[in-house]
């Protein structure tokens, strides 16, 4: 029987080697290199410097098996403790904020509508946070979870999200800037389809001409699937989506 977490650690040890031989990297260098890991594990970001560069491609490895509609990142913000919502989202007038609609029907990989299936839904506040993580805004704003109803519908209102910059103030965000890169992530909606019998299907939604849409920092948006040309109707945008999820084995 073959070892698989042998497998799996001597091919990262590898592909480390094979990177400090292509760039010549000198002792110092190496020593900075670790003395950076001991500080992003004091600052307690390993989790954001793993998702910054490696969630995608775990991510992307889901998506080659499956059925259903594609995945994209959790991210830090979900929480399963929030209102159920029917027509409305609560947000904060005082935030101010575009009206958004998000709607569409939850299929099976059949095409047969999925009726009872939890909509889980989260956006960032106008100012670019998330509630619950935001010291003047509680969980139950600008997040909630909806059922799908006849035909698998689904229809909720709630503000049009902003992009925002993850976390950048600690060494993740100092590596980023050393490298000439940025911390911002598009506008997107955060969507995590569940019914019992079903694999719960986690991804995003983008607009279409968004900024960062395309250089994203944590290279979100696996497909263009969910890059939702934005319309509007009555004075509010909509962002109409069809999710198919595919039966647990
Ligand atoms: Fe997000």
């Amino acid at each position: 029987m073959t070892n698989r977490l042998d497998a799996v650690v001597s091919s990262i040890v590898e592909g480390v080697r094979n990177a400090l031989r292509e760039h010549d990297v000198t002792f110092e260098e190496y020593r900075k290199g670790f003395k950076f890991m001991m500080d992003v594990a004091e600052a307690k970001e390993l989790p954001l410097l793993m998702d910054l560069f490696l969630n995608t491609t775990i991510v992307e490895i889901q998506n080659r098996q499956a059925q259903g509609s594609p995945s994209d990142l959790e991210g830090p913000y979900f929480r399963s403790d929030v209102p159920l919502v029917t027509d409305k989202i609560k947000t904060m007038p005082e935030f101010g904020g575009t009206p958004l609609v998000l709607r569409g029907h939850v299929k099976d990989t059949d095409g047969n509508p999925v009726e009872g299936a939890t909509i889980f839904v989260w956006s960032s506040t106008p100012d670019g946070k998330y509630s619950g993580f935001h010291d003047n805004i509680p969980v139950d704003y600008y997040r909630g979870k909806l059922l799908s109803g006849a035909g698998g519908a689904y229809s909720v209102e709630s503000t049009v999200p902003v992009p925002y910059q993850i976390k950048n103030n600690g060494p993740t965000g100092a590596l980023l800037e050393a490298m000439g890169r940025h911390s911002w992530r598009p506008a997107h909606v955060h969507y995590k389809i569940r019914k019992d019998g079903y694999k719960d299907l986690t991804t995003q939604a983008y607009f279409e001409g968004g900024e960062w849409v395309g250089d994203d920092c944590c290279e979100g948006k696996l497909t263009d699937d969910f890059v939702i040309a934005e319309t509007v109707e009555d004075g509010k945008h909509v962002m109409d989506i069809d999710f198919v999820i595919e039966r647990a084995a």
